[in-house]
């Protein structure tokens, strides 16, 4: 069930295992009358969350329903259930996001209650690969990221940032 939700993530088997040793995360599954498992929602607890007051949150990190089988409230009691949860370790909010392109889980958010809180961009930019120390060095740290060394700058691997100029 959750490749059909994060069909990108390599090993599902690595992350329930992950998920299932955090205290602050849990899933909860659903079933059909024959025992066939048909949902599932993973709820975590974030120190914060956009749009959200009080801190810690809880955090809708899934939701997935098996196709035949949407739009009949399934979603709905899953997200019951997790809020009930939460709301028994004393927490008042929970967060969710959803891609700008998923409408129909957007539709079904304001349906269970949520309210938009706020758009974001999201990035990610890979870092330098730090050598191990003691390895021999292939170039000099920094010269490319615009860095110059600073051996007394422990703290940042040697490094210290350009000038800045002060503003007018
Ligand atoms: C999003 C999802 C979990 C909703 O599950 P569900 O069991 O269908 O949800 P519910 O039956 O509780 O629907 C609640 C409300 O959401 C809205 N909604 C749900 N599906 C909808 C659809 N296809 N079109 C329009 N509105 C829809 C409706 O308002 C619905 O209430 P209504 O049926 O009384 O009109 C399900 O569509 C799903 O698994 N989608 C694929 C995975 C996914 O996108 N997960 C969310 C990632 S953020």
């Amino acid at each position: 069930m959750a490749a059909q939700l994060w069909p990108e993530a390599t090993d599902h088997a690595a992350e329930t295992a992950e998920l299932a040793g955090n205290p602050d995360s849990f899933t909860l599954l659903t079933e059909t009358v024959q025992g066939s498992p048909c949902g599932f929602a993973t709820i975590s607890i974030r120190p914060y969350a956009n749009g959200c007051a009080s801190r810690p949150v809880g955090y809708l990190e899934g939701i997935w329903v098996r196709e035949d089988l949407r739009r009949r409230g399934v979603g709905g009691q899953l997200l019951q259930r997790a809020e009930e949860q939460l709301a028994a370790r004393g927490l008042t909010e929970l967060a969710s996001d959803v891609l700008l392109d998923n409408l129909i889980s957007q539709g079904a958010h304001l349906a269970w209650g949520f309210s938009e809180a706020e758009r974001v961009v999201c990035y990610c930019k890979p870092l330098a690969r730090r050598e191990e120390p003691g390895a021999a060095s292939a170039g000099e740290p920094g010269r490319s990221a615009g860095m110059r060394p600073d051996p007394q700058l422990q703290g940042m691997g040697g490094l210290t940032p350009p000038p800045t100029r002060d503003l007018p």
